[in-house]
């Protein structure tokens, strides 16, 4: 096993898992007096997560206060207020209901001048070095082993960019629109060098859907025709899954 797994009973208690490693490391970033920067995924897998942290700030005082976030992606070209947008989707799940300052938060804009793209996404990578870095970033995995959304093919050597969309990840997320001519083929997305460059990497997946891809990426030769296997180069990366992901393990 080339990648560490933490595998869990349900998605519950792998979501807590994660939650519990977001709040650490949150929480040694204040005792230090420091900003911490997270990195966030979109997607269904990391909604319990989310449901989870805010639960921890309501019970347990868990505070957002000192949190930068950069978000991994977008969907281009779309409406912030968009119901689909991730824009939407990261206030609707988290931002609402925790103490983020506004400015701290960054999701790659899908309403930016395409022919500005370039630039805007030189300068979305410039204010993650600005910030220091991430020092945690979450990630789910697509059923092809995108990550981001990093489609197969993506080069290690990949920065923020405007990538298309396979139209297998339009179908997988035809369920969020009215019909398939509405989902986007574009998207912003962090490159995996980009992502590589975390401190940490957290990557979570659940469900037997997943199983195959997954075992792929931890187990099976880096290649970029499975993104996700590509996180093998880093040294402090986990997978977090639930019993039904890890069945093929
Ligand atoms: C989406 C996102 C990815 C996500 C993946 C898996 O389209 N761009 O960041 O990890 O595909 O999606 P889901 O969690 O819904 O299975």
């Amino acid at each position: 096993e080339k990648i560490p797994c933490s595998i869990h009973n349900n998605i519950l208690d792998g979501s807590k898992h994660v939650a519990a490693i977001i709040a650490e490391t949150i929480r040694n970033s204040q005792a230090e007096g420091k900003a911490c920067v997270l990195g966030l995924a979109t997607g269904s897998t990391p909604k319990t997560l989310y449901a989870e942290l805010v639960r921890m700030h309501r019970e347990e005082g868990l505070s957002f206060a000192n949190v930068i976030s950069f978000n991994l992606d977008e969907y281009y070209p779309i409406e912030r207020e968009a119901y689909q947008s991730y824009y939407h989707f990261m206030h609707r799940m988290l931002f609402n209901h925790v103490d983020m300052k506004p400015e701290h938060i960054h999701i790659p804009n899908g309403e930016w001048p395409k022919d500005a793209i370039k630039q805007y996404c030189l300068e979305y990578e410039k204010q993650i070095e600005e910030a220091g870095g991430v020092d945690l970033q979450i990630l789910g995995i697509g059923m092809n082993g995108h990550i981001g959304f990093n489609e197969p093919g993506s080069s290690i050597h990949s920065h923020t960019r405007l990538t298309n969309l396979d139209n297998t990840t339009r179908f997988a997320n035809l369920y969020e629109f009215p019909n398939i001519s509405q989902v986007p083929r574009l998207a912003i997305t962090m490159g995996i060098s980009t992502i590589l460059k975390a401190k940490k990497i957290v990557l979570m997946a659940w469900g037997s859907g997943k199983a195959p891809v997954v075992q792929k990426a931890a187990e099976e030769h880096m290649t970029e025709h499975i993104p996700a296997s590509l996180l093998q180069q880093h040294t402090d990366t986990l997978f977090v899954l639930d019993a039904a992901a890890a069945a093929e393990l």
